[in-house]
C-alpha cells in the first residue's frame, strides 16, 4: 500500500457531539449483545408486533438450516402498514413517489393500507393461497411495493425480477419458482421514452405452464398485446376491489420471498428469506444504522426493488419503522444531472443511501451540480454494494454531506438479508473506505485458508461464525448447492463463507476488499463470469469465451470478454462485437453487456484445462503478465495481445 493510502486510513471521522446526543444507538447496544447475543435478538424481535410469541430464539440444531423465533407468528405487511395506522399515524406520508416524466404523488399509511388490501383481495380472488409464488417484473412505481406487501400479507412468496432483465432471465426465474401470477406494467419510463415491458413479459410466459395470470399496471399508456383470460389490468381489478382486508398471521419461518442472485455457475440462485427473522434484522438495522426518526426524517434509498437493497431498505426495513420515504422511478440524469439534488431539495431528504458507483458518477459530473442546490436537510449518508474508495467517501461527505454528515458504509449481501457490518452513527469514528465493524448481535471473522483468524494487516476471507436472524434459509429447490456454496469451505467450523476478501487495519477497523470468487461487481450489481460466458457461447458465432472483471473507474469493475470464433465464421470486426454485446443484453440484461470483447485465436489454459482468469485480468487491466509457467502454451498471450 502507498503511504498516501495509509495516511487516509489513519484519519478517522468521529461523530459530532450533537449527533451523538440524539442518536438511536448508544454504547449499551453493543454491551447488551456482548452479554447475551440471543437475549439481544429476543429484545430486537419485540420491536415488531407478533400475533403469537416464540418459544425459542434460535434453533440451530439442523444447521445450516436455521429457525429464528421458533413458533412465533406474525404478519409482515401488518407490521409495515396496519400497525402505523392503528397507532394514529395513518395520515403520515409513507411514500413520496417521483415519476421520471415529472409526475408525483404521495401515499399516506392510510392510502397504503387501502391499496395493499385491494391487491390482497384481488390476489385471493385469483385463487392464490399462502405458499404460492408470485413473480414481479416492474419499474420503481408504488404498485410494485404494494404488490410485494400484498404478497406478504397473504403469505405468498414473491420473486422480484429486476425490470432491466431480459425475457429469458425472467422466464428461467418464473420456471424455477413455478410462479402462478406475474405482475408487470405495459411499459416503463426511461429517459423520457416509454419503453415496452409487457412484450418481454409475454415472451417469458409464453408456454410457461405455471403462470395462470398476468396482472398489468398501465404505467405509460402504450399499446400492448393482450391474451384474454390470462391478462388482467390493474385498474380493472385491484382498483375496483374492496379496501378492507384482515391480515392473518404466518409462522416466523414462512418464506417471505425468493430473490435470484448470481453465483459462480451460470444458473442464478434463488435465495430464500424468512418472515420473522428477516423482518427483525431489517427493521433493527434500518432503525440504528440510519438513525431513523419516524415522523421527522425523510429517507431515500436509491436502489431498485429488483435488488436486495430495495427489498430490505425500501420496503421491509423502512416501512416496518413507519418511514416517510422518497421513491424515484428514473435515472439520475433524466432530464439532466440535477435530478437527484432537485428531489433532495424538494422533499427535504435527510437520509440518503446509495451506491459508490453513483457517487463516482456524481464526481465525474462535477461538484457544481450538487453545489447549485440546498442540500442542508441531509444529516446522514449511506453507501452499499461495493467497497467505496476513500476519495469517493471524502467527496460524498464534503460535497453532499456538508462535511458533517456521518457516512455509514454498509456491508451485506443478498444472502445475509440485512446489514451486517457497518459503523453506528453517533458511536463509530469512521474511516473512509472501511465498513468498520460487525453490528451488535452480529459475529464475523477474517480467516486464512486453514481457518486461522488473522490479525491486523493480513488479507483473508470474511466468514460469519454465528447464525443471524435475516440469514438466507436456503436456495430454492437446491439444498445441495446451498450447503456447497456457503457451508462447505469451513464445514468443520460451521462458518458461513461470504465470498469476500477482507482485512483488519492496525486500529481493528475492518476493510472489505471485494469478491474472491468468479463473481464480478459492476455498478454494485453481481454478475457471474460464467453467466456471461454462457450467454456468449450461446451465440452461433462463438466457440469459447472467457470473461473477467477488470477495474473500472466508475463502475468498480467492467466486463471484459475474450472469445474464440467457430470455424468458418467471418470476423466482421465492430459489427460482430456489437452483435455479441446485444446478444448478452438479450440473454441476461443490458447491465451484463461486456465493456470490451476481444476476438482471440486461443485462451490461456492450465494443463488441467482451467482458463487462467488471473492472467486475462492482467491483460484487461494492461498489466505485465504474472506467472505464466503453468500455462500449456505461454505464447498464447502474444496472439491475444495481437503481437
Ligand atoms: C459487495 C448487496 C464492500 C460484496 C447488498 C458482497 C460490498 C456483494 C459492500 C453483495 C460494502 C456489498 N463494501 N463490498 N459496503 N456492500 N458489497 O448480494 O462483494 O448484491 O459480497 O448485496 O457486494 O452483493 P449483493
Amino acid at each position: 500500500m502507498t503511504s498516501a493510502a495509509q495516511e487516509h486510513e489513519s484519519k478517522a471521522y468521529p461523530p459530532s457531539p450533537e449527533f451523538t446526543a440524539t442518536a438511536n444507538a448508544g454504547p449499551e447496544l453493543q454491551a447488551a449483545a456482548d452479554a447475551d447475543r440471543l437475549g439481544f435478538w429476543d429484545e430486537q424481535a419485540k420491536r415488531l408486533d407478533w400475533a403469537e410469541p416464540w418459544t425459542e430464539v434460535l434453533d440451530w440444531s439442523n444447521a445450516p438450516f436455521a429457525k429464528w423465533f421458533v413458533g412465533g407468528k406474525l404478519n409482515v405487511a401488518y407490521n409495515c402498514v396496519d400497525r402505523h395506522v392503528e397507532a394514529g399515524n395513518g395520515d403520515r406520508v409513507a411514500i413520496h413517489f417521483e415519476g421520471e416524466p415529472g409526475d408525483s404523488r404521495s401515499l399516506t399509511y392510510n392510502d397504503l393500507l387501502a391499496e395493499v388490501s385491494r391487491a390482497a383481495n384481488t390476489f385471493t380472488e385469483l385463487g392464490l393461497v399462502a405458499g404460492d409464488r408470485v413473480a414481479i417484473y416492474m419499474p420503481m412505481i408504488p404498485e410494485a411495493i404494494v404488490t410485494m406487501l400484498a404478497c406478504a400479507r397473504l403469505g405468498l412468496t414473491h420473486s422480484v425480477v429486476f425490470g432491466g432483465f431480459s425475457s429469458s432471465a425472467l422466464r428461467s426465474r418464473i420456471d424455477d419458482a413455478q410462479a402462478k401470477l406475474l405482475v408487470t406494467v405495459d411499459g416503463q419510463w426511461r429517459r423520457g421514452q416509454a419503453a415496452p415491458l409487457k412484450n418481454a413479459a409475454d415472451e417469458a410466459v409464453a408456454d410457461a405452464k405455471s403462470i395462470e395470470h398476468v396482472l398489468v399496471v398501465a404505467r405509460t399508456g402504450i399499446d400492448v398485446e393482450w391474451t384474454e383470460g390470462r391478462d388482467l389490468w390493474w385498474h380493472e381489478t385491484v382498483e375496483k376491489a374492496s379496501p378492507e382486508h384482515e391480515a392473518q398471521p404466518f409462522d416466523s419461518e414462512h418464506p417471505l420471498f425468493i430473490l435470484y442472485t448470481s453465483g459462480t455457475t451460470g444458473k442464478p440462485k434463488g435465495i430464500i428469506h424468512s418472515s420473522g427473522g428477516y423482518l427483525t434484522q431489517a427493521s433493527y438495522t434500518h432503525h440504528y444504522v440510519f438513525d431513523h426518526k419516524p415522523g421527522k426524517d425523510v429517507y431515500w434509498c436509491t436502489a431498485d426493488i429488483g435488488w436486495v437493497t430495495g427489498h430490505s431498505y425500501i420496503v421491509y426495513g423502512p416501512l416496518s419503522n413507519g418511514v416517510t420515504q422518497v421513491v424515484y422511478e428514473g435515472t439520475p440524469n433524466s432530464p439532466n444531472e440535477h435530478r437527484h439534488f432537485e428531489i433532495i431539495e424538494k422533499y427535504g431528504v435527510s437520509i440518503y443511501y446509495t451506491a459508490p458507483t453513483l457517487i463516482r458518477t456524481f464526481m465525474k459530473w462535477g461538484r457544481e451540480i450538487p453545489d447549485a442546490h440546498d442540500l442542508s436537510s441531509i444529516r446522514l449518508l449511506g453507501s452499499v454494494g461495493e467497497p467505496i474508495n476513500p476519495e469517493a467517501w471524502r467527496w460524498y461527505r464534503e460535497v453532499i454531506g456538508a462535511d458533517s454528515a456521518p457516512i455509514v458504509d454498509t456491508w451485506w449481501q443478498t444472502e445475509t438479508g440485512a446489514i451486517m457490518i457497518s459503523p453506528l452513527p453517533g458511536i463509530t469514528a469512521t474511516k473512509p473506505g472501511s465498513a468498520m465493524a460487525p453490528l451488535p448481535g452480529i459475529s464475523a471473522k477474517i480467516v486464512d485458508d486453514e481457518a486461522t483468524p488473522l490479525g491486523a494487516g493480513g488479507n483473508g476471507y470474511l466468514v460469519l461464525d454465528q447464525p443471524w436472524p435475516a440469514m438466507l434459509r436456503g436456495i430454492w429447490g437446491d439444498e445441495q448447492r446451498y450447503r456447497e456454496t456457503y457451508w462447505s469451505r469451513y464445514a468443520e467450523q460451521g462458518w458461513y463463507f461470504a465470498g469476500d476478501g477482507a482485512r483488519y487495519d492496525d486500529d481493528g477497523a475492518l476493510w472489505v476488499l471485494g469478491r474472491v470468487d468468479d463473481v464480478m461487481n459492476v455498478s454494485g450489481h453481481r454478475i457471474s463470469t460464467s453467466e456471461v460466458e454462457s450467454a456468449l457461447v450461446s451465440h452461433p458465432s462463438i466457440a469459447e469465451a472467457a470473461v473477467v472483471g477488470a477495474a473500472d473507474e466508475t463502475t468498480g469493475q467492467g466486463i471484459v470478454a475474450f472469445v474464440i470464433l467457430r470455424e468458418h465464421v467471418e470476423n466482421t470486426g465492430d459489427t460482430l462485437i456489437k452483435e455479441l454485446r446485444d446478444h448478452v443484453a438479450v440473454e441476461i440484461s443490458p447491465i451484463a453487456k461486456p465493456r470490451q470483447i476481444t476476438v482471440v485465436p486461443e485462451l490461456p489454459k492450465t494443463r488441467s484445462g482451467k482458463i487462467m482468469r488471473r492472467l486475462l485480468r492482467d491483460v484487461a487491466e494492461g498489466r505485465e503478465l504474472g506467472d505464466t509457467s503453468t500455462l500449456v502454451d505461454p505464447a498464447v498471450f502474444d496472439a491475444i495481445r495481437g503481437k
